[in-house]
């Protein structure tokens, strides 16, 4: 969580200012950062998670994640509820646990405070679309 507090003060976030961190522990004791990427086009931006998770996809292919940890506030660190990753985050990170044998641990919190915690990403989205319906 450490790591990713500190790469959410790297997000470039300056349209919603609202800011995310996101770190991966890889099963070959690697930590992945990432952090939300906007765009002046709006929905070319990307979230922290899937940052995070495709640069763990791209530099390490087959190597199981184990942990991740999201960290997002306002820029002035106003909020202090865990924010849980959205509904596109979910799909793509279903996809990584869904090739590996562990389950994904996820830890989620605002700027700080209350840390939640999911022992796995099925839990988060069940009934998911995956690439036995293809
Ligand atoms: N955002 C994330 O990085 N992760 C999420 O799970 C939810 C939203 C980013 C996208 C956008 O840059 C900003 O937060 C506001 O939606």
């Amino acid at each position: 969580m450490d790591l990713a507090i500190e790469a959410r003060h790297r997000a470039y976030a300056p349209y919603s200012n609202f800011t995310v961190g996101c770190a991966l522990l890889l099963e070959n004791g690697e930590i992945i950062t990432g952090n939300n990427q906007e765009n002046a086009a709006y929905p070319s931006g990307l979230c922290a998670e899937r940052v995070a998770i495709f640069a763990a996809g791209s530099q390490y292919p087959g190597v199981a994640v184990l942990k991740m940890a999201i960290t997002a506030s306002p820029k002035d660190d106003s909020f202090h509820k865990p924010v849980p990753p959205c509904g596109a985050c979910r799909q793509s990170i279903a996809e990584y646990e869904n090739n590996q044998e562990n389950d994904i641990e996820l830890y989620f919190m605002g700027a700080a405070g209350k840390v939640l915690k999911s022992d796995s990403l099925s839990d988060l989205l069940p009934l998911v679309f995956d690439k036995n319906y293809l």
